[in-house]
């Protein structure tokens, strides 16, 4: 079984490379494929409060008998929970379902520019952490200019920005920005939510030639980017060959290949962060 390599972040952790992410994954089944996952390999879970599965993931945890720090769990706060009081509830809540004392990556769910809370509630996650409660914090679904607000108003910049990013969408400006100031680039929607990309003709050559599947070459293409991918499964054989990626090799030319794949705006699968606000997160 492979390992997944880890993942430097600029205040001295690190996460494993390749996750699990568990959105639109029902409770009572969170528990089961979470489960699956850790017996294929991952080591790294990716939930949410918005995704109504955090007492499925907890009970995984609890059941699969792994050191506790030797799994890497990230959860994220809801745009319903911005401001600090609510943040600070709404993480004890995540924190009593997932059964954890403390958690490895807290996330700003979305930037939700019309609330004008994520400043306020950085502060709350960096009160946490401070507390030891969270051992690194970061945001998802921050634009460039939300990056630089926090580190404006804050002084501390998130250690990683989880993002929708696959190659039809594969966010060239914020990959660039990201890696000038040392923020870890994490892909949701890795795999296109298993769309066109899978089909792509592009794509499909590559799994060819390599004898592999498209979604094993575009997790790969992810893993060869550096970012940290976290594609969701419930199906067994796809969770255990999802992580096998791990073992796929592309070369220069296939990466660039499918790099050149990006639409840009069109490519866009999931809510765009200008505008998205709603109590329901992705
Ligand atoms: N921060 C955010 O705002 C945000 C937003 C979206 C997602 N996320 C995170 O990112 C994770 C992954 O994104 P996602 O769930 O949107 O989509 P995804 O991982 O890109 O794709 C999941 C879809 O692809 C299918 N699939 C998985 N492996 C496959 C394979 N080997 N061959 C063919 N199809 C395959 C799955 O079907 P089956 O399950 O039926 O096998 C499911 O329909 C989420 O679970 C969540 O943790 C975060």
């Amino acid at each position: 079984m492979p390992v997944s390599p880890s993942v430097s972040f600029h205040d001295g952790r690190s996460i494993p490379q390749l996750g699990y992410g568990v959105w639109q994954v029902e409770n009572a089944v969170a528990a089961d494929v979470v489960v699956q996952a850790l017996e294929a390999g991952y080591r790294h879970v990716d939930t949410a409060r918005g995704y109504n599965n955090e007492a499925g993931v907890g009970r995984a945890l609890a059941a699969a008998g792994i050191d506790r720090d030797e799994v890497f769990v990230t959860s994220k706060v809801p745009n319903q929970d911005q401001g600090r009081e609510k943040t600070l509830a709404s993480f004890d809540a995540t924190m009593e379902d997932l059964g954890l004392e403390e958690l490895d990556l807290y996330l700003i769910h979305w930037p939700a520019p019309s609330k004008g809370l994520a400043v306020e509630t950085w502060k709350a996650l960096v009160e946490l952490k401070e507390q030891g409660r969270i051992r690194s914090i970061g945001v998802s679904n921050f634009r460039v200019e939300d990056l630089e607000k926090l580190e404006t108003e804050t002084g501390v910049l998130p250690v990683l920005n989880q993002i929708e990013l696959h190659p039809y969408f594969n966010q060239p400006e914020l990959r660039e920005f990201h890696a000038s100031k040392n923020i870890v680039t994490e892909s949701w929607s890795p795999l296109g939510q298993g769309g066109g990309e899978l089909t792509d003709p592009v794509v499909q050559a590559i799994a060819a030639a390599h004898g592999a599947s498209t979604a094993q070459v575009v997790i790969a293409w992810n893993l060869a980017l550096g970012n940290v991918v976290i594609p969701k499964s419930v199906t067994p054989e796809r969770i255990a060959s999802n992580f096998a990626s791990l073992e796929l090799e592309l070369t220069a030319d296939e990466i660039a290949q499918i790099t050149a794949l990006h639409k840009g705006e069109e490519g866009r699968q999931g809510a765009n962060p200008d505008s998205f606000a709603n109590h329901q997160g992705a």
